[in-house]
């Protein structure tokens, strides 16, 4: 039930209908008793929508495409890593004696090192990463922080060498990685989304080099990326298990409750088969 005590939540996007974020934290916010709601918006202008988001009393808010960078301009804090990946996914409005703050994080790079630590020690371990976009930004400097060693191959070589680059790591071209050897390689690209789901972002043959598969991808869900590396005895993580840990990341920042993982990664599914495919 909306009452006047009802906490609000949401998340901020361009497009934004499609987000499975409402489905997910309203079902965490139903499963643990929190008088919460969580809306989609897509503001015709940032900061406008930021100013209304502020003065409308929200507490926690989600960005996504194409805010990311740009709203970190309105923030009075932005957390460290946060700054070093360029990029904000999450809002914290805190009501302090100065007045209301807004605090920026990125949980991003929380998702995708709690699902692959579900499969390997982050620290010490090797990781390719396929791509160099945001995403690899996110996941890049997300395992640099966990202790892992990275490297990074791109389609475009000069856009790869200069994430590479702000990561201290080695580049790839993708003609280089007849040799590669990895604990893990996560697809940061789009590749194999639907409706091009016949695509994969690497050769296949190369898959039994990395005892662990992550896609970012999660629509289909098991994408062919995931497929060709399971039947070649890989281990694999889908691309639901970080967007439900990047939402249960800020879930906890929001609520400082324990997140309810189970919940959480059942409703994204639930959303997920709701939809046509
Ligand atoms: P995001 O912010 O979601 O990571 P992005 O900044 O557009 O998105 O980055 C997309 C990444 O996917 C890039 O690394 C891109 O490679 P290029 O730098 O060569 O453009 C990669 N990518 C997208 N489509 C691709 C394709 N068909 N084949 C290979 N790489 C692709």
């Amino acid at each position: 039930m909306i009452t006047g005590h009802t906490q609000l939540f949401g998340i901020i996007g361009n497009p934004v209908e499609h987000s499975l974020s409402p489905a997910m934290h309203n079902a965490a916010f139903a499963a643990l008793g929190v008088n919460g709601v969580y809306v989609p918006m897509r503001p015709s202008d940032l900061a406008d929508g930021f100013r209304g988001l502020r003065s409308l009393g929200f507490i926690g808010v989600s960005v996504t495409v194409p805010f990311k960078v740009a709203i970190m301009d309105f923030l009075d804090t932005i957390d460290s890593v946060a700054r070093k990946i360029g990029a904000v996914n999450t809002l914290l409005f805190e009501r302090t004696v100065k007045g209301i703050q807004c605090k920026g994080f990125n949980t991003d790079w929380l998702g995708s090192n709690q699902a692959l630590a579900e499969e390997i020690d982050l620290n010490g371990s090797t990781v390719l990463i396929i791509g160099a976009g945001g995403a690899a930004r996110a996941v890049g400097f997300g395992l640099i922080e966990a202790g892992a060693r990275v490297l990074l191959t791109n389609r475009t070589e000069a856009k790869g060498r200069e994430l590479a680059a702000q990561l201290n790591c080695p580049f790839l071209a993708p003609g280089e990685l007849a040799t590669v050897h990895a604990d893990a390689l996560v697809n940061t690209t789009s590749v194999g989304m639907a409706p091009h789901a016949d695509g994969i972002p690497i050769q296949p043959e190369l898959l039994s080099r990395f005892p662990v598969v992550m896609d970012i991808v999660y629509a289909p869900l098991r994408t062919r990326l995931l497929h060709e590396a399971a039947d070649r005895g890989c281990r694999t993580i889908d691309g639901l298990q970080m967007l439900q840990y990047q939402g249960a990341a800020q879930f906890t920042l929001w609520t400082n409750l324990a997140a309810p993982h189970a919940v959480m990664r059942q409703a994204l599914m639930a959303e997920l088969l709701s939809r046509p495919s």
